[in-house]
């Protein structure tokens, strides 16, 4: 910094002068505050800014939940508290007491199994009975006295994970909302977590935004070895299908039926600089990557996949199921039929503007593992997270939470999976649907947006290019509407 720049700089303020507030935001909080579209039709002013409330949501690790004093944790901007119940189960209460309504969570548990109130003394066992009040002696009336139940959440511990029901109405089967892999005897769950300050709708959509790869995430190390950006450009993107009404199956074909083969010529060759006339320029501007992209290439024609991909094998054969993609309320899962490790991303809203990341990395097993596989998975696993959750993941991070959620947007085909989940997600939530039978309210029919025309326009495209060559795999896989 030059002798001036520093002497201008104390003038208008040091440091950072007016530019450090040029938003408003920028400086204290840096996120911008979040707002929904103020327009019904719009779907996205009808996705619920802190969640869908009828539904398990992973919380809190269980070794975390002491026995001397409860845990707490904000979900969907309710503040849980969690403690050990007598069978030393993990239990949770809306962090009040139906007393006075002081926070329990600033209470202890002087008795195993309960937790008591830090005002007067009003001791709560994992149901939320209350089963004794320290202040007026055993004779107390307060004690189960049904105005003085303390507000319960159904949990459930999995592999050493804690989930929680946070709706008001009934239960469903922890089966129904929890990925399956973590029923599995053999699994290890390996969960790690982050926070991002931003609203978790912009948490999830990026989650399924198939065309950052080669701009937000073009130096990440994952993405490095690959020529095209690990996908090749497309002005179509991917195709979808709703499954059950419970989840968005997105895949980008593969072989000759691909929607990214489209700027491939006859002999499987794809530029790496491509010339936009627009701008009479190229993208991307050097070429430096290709100093070693070349060996990646060599090893994908081995395996008998096209140069520039990468892609597992096993994406050539997509298992359309109603786990594989993004689910209700708000998890995405990649990695399609992997046998070997899946991987959830589980944003739960904490605030409007904050959101924990839950990753439910899984290693799956068909029997128990060797005490040496564990060690070298055991050891390895925080680099692999790194590479998989922290390096790739968190560049999105940077982009997503300036998302301005409240302006007007004009989505390409290549959005089709943010749309296809937006109408999903209005249309079929548990809260929207339990709402309609308790009101018996008739499901509205909604009129199709402009994006989502042009995502049919697209699946009509990729339908008409597709055909020139393979009419019998289109019609398996492509036009397969589940
Ligand atoms: S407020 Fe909890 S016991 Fe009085
Ligand atoms: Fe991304």
């Amino acid at each position: 910094m030059g002798l001036a720049k520093l002497f201008t700089r104390q003038l208008s303020g040091y440091p950072g002068g007016y530019k450090k507030m040029r938003r408003g935001f920028q400086g204290f909080n840096e996120t911008p505050p979040f707002a929904v579209p103020d327009d019904d039709q719009d779907r996205r002013s009808r996705i619920p800014p802190l969640g869908y409330r009828e539904y398990w949501y992973p919380a809190l690790p269980e070794k975390d939940v002491k026995k001397s004093e409860p845990s707490m944790l904000r979900m969907l901007g309710t503040d849980v508290i969690f403690f050990r119940d007598k069978e030393g189960k993990v239990q949770a209460l809306l962090d009040w007491c139906p007393h006075r309504s002081v926070y329990l969570s600033m209470g202890k548990c002087y008795f195993e199994g309960f937790v008591t109130c830090p005002y007067h003394g009003a001791t709560f066992d994992g149901d939320g009975n209350c089963v004794a009040f320290l202040t007026e002696g055993p004779d107390s009336k307060m004690t189960g006295a049904p105005g003085m139940k303390a507000r319960k959440f159904p949990t459930v511990t999995l592999k050493g994970l804690v989930f929680v029901w946070m709706g008001d109405g009934e239960p469903v089967a922890p089966e129904e909302d929890i990925p399956p892999e973590m029923f599995e005897d053999h699994n290890i769950l390996r969960p790690s977590y982050c926070m991002f300050d931003c609203n978790w709708v912009l948490v999830l959509e990026n989650t399924m935004d198939a065309h950052n790869a080669f701009m937000v995430h073009r130096n990440a190390l994952r993405i490095l070895g690959s020529r095209l950006g690990g996908r090749p450009r497309t002005p179509l993107g991917y195709r979808v299908n709703i499954v059950n009404d419970k989840n968005v199956h997105y895949r980008p074909g593969s072989g000759k039926s691909s929607v990214e083969n489209f700027y491939y010529d006859d002999n499987g060759n794809i530029p790496y600089q491509m010339y936009y006339p627009g701008v009479d320029g190229v993208w991307p501007l050097h070429k430096w990557r290709l100093l070693w992209t070349w060996f990646f290439d060599k090893k994908a024609k081995r395996r008998g996949q096209t140069p520039g991909r990468q892609r597992p094998v096993s994406a050539d054969t997509p298992d359309v199921n109603e786990w594989n993609g993004t689910r209700l309320p708000g998890m995405s899962r990649t990695g399609g039929n992997n046998r070997d490790f899946r991987s959830t991303r589980w944003p739960v809203p904490v605030e409007e503007n904050l959101t924990r990341m839950v990753y439910l990395n899984v290693e799956r097993y068909s029997k128990p593992p060797s005490v040496l596989r564990r060690v070298v998975k055991g050891a390895t696993w925080p680099y692999r997270n790194w590479f998989l959750n922290f390096n790739f993941r968190n560049q999105d991070y940077d982009a997503e939470k300036y998302v301005q959620y409240g302006m007007p947007e004009y989505l390409s085909s290549t959005d089709s999976v943010v749309v296809a989940m937006r109408r999903l997600f209005v249309e079929h939530a548990r809260d929207v649907t339990r709402r309609r039978e308790r009101e018996e309210e008739a499901p509205e029919s909604m009129e199709e947006t402009l994006a989502e025309q042009q995502v049919r326009q697209g699946d009509q495209l990729v339908a008409q290019a597709s055909e020139a060559f393979d009419a019998q795999r289109l019609e398996e896989e492509l036009l397969r509407r589940v």
